[in-house]
């Protein structure tokens, strides 16, 4: 490995320069950072593959020489996995340039597309065939199914639809002794052994880099209603959630919280966005699908007129068209960009109970506020799948040289209440570089045993996505 990292930039060009390096420095910037920039490494060499089979001998070459390999989507995980470490000696393998959509089949409702295909295109492949892919989530202009597959990605469907793991029929993988995992079935039922595709899926590239995904789709919503409902708290928020599900069964496909302070970032930075009704406390995003001859609209108004009656609501909107169901859904977005433009915060993505959401984050957000009264806690995310971002931003004009204690801080006593809860400390993000040393120091000794089992006997050497996760 030390004889390897020694190489020259021209040894290294040699033997790994028909794989699409980047050579300029700025450029490689892209590679290096991530979506957040609360992420910067430095790449021993990026490449961009264009075939499995570039894949394959990328990896090889690189396993010969003792060089560690990082597979690398879109950018947009916010956990560190992806990004090379500030050691400087790591391959970096985007995945970008392996962006064909192999297949699409209408009649058995799947579609092969390959690891660097971005999230929207993949959505509008299956639409072009007049099918539906649910995965959903704002980083979507972005980020890689490669990536989703490879961190388990959730969003704004699960609800409904379940996570990537629940999308994914089949997987071709490039193991980390170069071999090739051939799994791309499209069959829905196959109870031939253990199911290994599972392994990968979540894996955070450290078993190997997916290079192809057979997924699951589904017969487009050809109605969608989309209302944005002003609540007086939390509590009811949740009580609003047990309700939708039971008036409205599976036709409800999203259900997000976000605070009266999310709304207002997110007006700051979304020109020409307007409120559909007076300020209120708390929001619900709600969207209702469906296809085929169910009539979708009277349903979500007979839900949303007993839901009235009991309180939960104080006002609300149905989107009249689709420009302001669009319109609400930036409100959704726009929350994150605010965050962003407000500098660097602490992002969390944790699970909790659903019955415990209300009381989780009164206590979190008290907790925090007794630490640092300036501080600003924003509660948002997917209420029916019990995962609430709870975000930090930090005072205004806190020193730089404080930032770092004071995120560390707060993100103890979020995961000391999360702890206290039964909750888990990541939802939809993953574990990455961040997120280890909170991950260790919880997770049951004999799940880390066979996690550390498992890779062992794919990657003995630890060269694959080295320190991701595990340690
Ligand atoms: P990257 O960031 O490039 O990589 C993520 C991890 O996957 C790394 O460990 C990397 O090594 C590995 N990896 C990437 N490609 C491969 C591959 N082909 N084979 C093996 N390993 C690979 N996440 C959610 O779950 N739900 C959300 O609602 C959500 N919303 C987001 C909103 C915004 C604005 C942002 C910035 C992020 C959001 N995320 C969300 C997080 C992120 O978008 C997801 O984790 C996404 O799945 C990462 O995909 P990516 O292509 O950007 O992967
Ligand atoms: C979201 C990302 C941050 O749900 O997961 O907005
Ligand atoms: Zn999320």
């Amino acid at each position: 490995m030390d004889q390897a990292n020694k190489a020259t930039s021209d040894e290294l060009r040699a033997a790994l320069g028909e794989f699409g390096p980047i050579e300029d420095t700025a450029e490689r910037l892209r590679y290096e950072q991530d979506w957040s920039g609360d992420h910067r490494g430095y790449a021993r060499i990026v490449l961009r593959p264009r075939s499995t089979a570039e894949v394959q001998a990328i990896v090889r070459r690189c396993m010969a020489a003792g060089l560690p390999v990082v597979p690398q989507g879109g950018h947009t995980g916010l956990v560190g996995g992806g990004t090379p470490t500030e050691a400087g000696n790591e391959v970096v393998v985007s995945l970008e340039r392996m962006n064909r959509i192999r297949q699409v089949d209408p009649l058995g409702f799947s579609m092969v597309a390959e690891a660097g295909c971005i999230l929207e295109s993949v959505q509008g492949a299956a639409a072009a065939e007049d099918l539906y892919f649910p995965l959903s989530l704002s980083a979507q202009g972005s980020c890689q199914i490669g990536g989703n597959i490879a961190t388990n990605a959730g969003g704004i469907n699960v609800l409904r639809y379940g996570m990537t793991r629940d999308l994914v029929l089949g997987l071709e993988v490039v193991l980390p002794d170069g071999r090739l995992f051939d799994g791309l079935s499209g069959l829905r039922k196959d109870n031939t052994g253990y199911d290994l595709k599972q392994l990968f899926i979540g894996a955070e590239g450290t078993l190997g880099i997916v290079t192809a995904a057979s997924l699951k789709l589904y017969p487009r919503p050809s109605q969608v209603q989309t209302a944005l409902l002003g609540l007086p708290s939390v509590e009811h928020a949740v009580a609003l959630f047990s309700r939708a599900r039971r008036d409205m069964g599976d036709l409800l496909s999203a259900f997000e919280l976000m605070p009266r302070r999310c709304v207002e970032l997110a007006l700051e930075v979304m020109p020409g966005l307007r409120e559909p009704f007076d300020p209120v406390p708390t929001y619900i995003l709600l969207e209702a699908s469906t296809g085929g001859l169910i009539d979708l609209r009277p349903i979500l108004e007979r839900f949303l007129e007993g839901a009235m009656e009991q309180e939960h609501i104080i006002d609300g909107a149905i989107a009249a068209n689709t420009t302001q169901a669009r319109d609400f859904w930036r409100i959704r977005e726009g929350l994150i960009e605010g965050q962003v433009r407000r500098g660097r915060h602490l992002r969390t993505d944790v699970s909790i109970p659903i019955s415990a959401i209300a009381a989780f984050i009164a206590s979190a957000e008290q907790a925090l506020r007794a630490h640092e009264p300036d501080c600003l806690p924003l509660s948002y995310g997917h209420i029916g799948d019990g995962n609430i971002h709870l975000n930090v931003l930090p005072p205004l004009g806190l020193p730089a040289g404080q930032l770092p204690d004071f995120l560390h801080a707060c993100e103890e006593i979020i995961l000391t209440e999360v702890d206290r809860l039964g909750g888990s400390i990541s939802a939809e993000h993953g574990i990455g570089i961040k997120k280890r040393a909170a991950f260790l120091a919880r997770k049951p000794q004999v799940h880390l045993e066979l996690m550390k089992r498992i890779k062992d006997a794919l990657d003995p050497a630890g060269w694959m996505s080295p320190g991701r996760v595990l340690e």
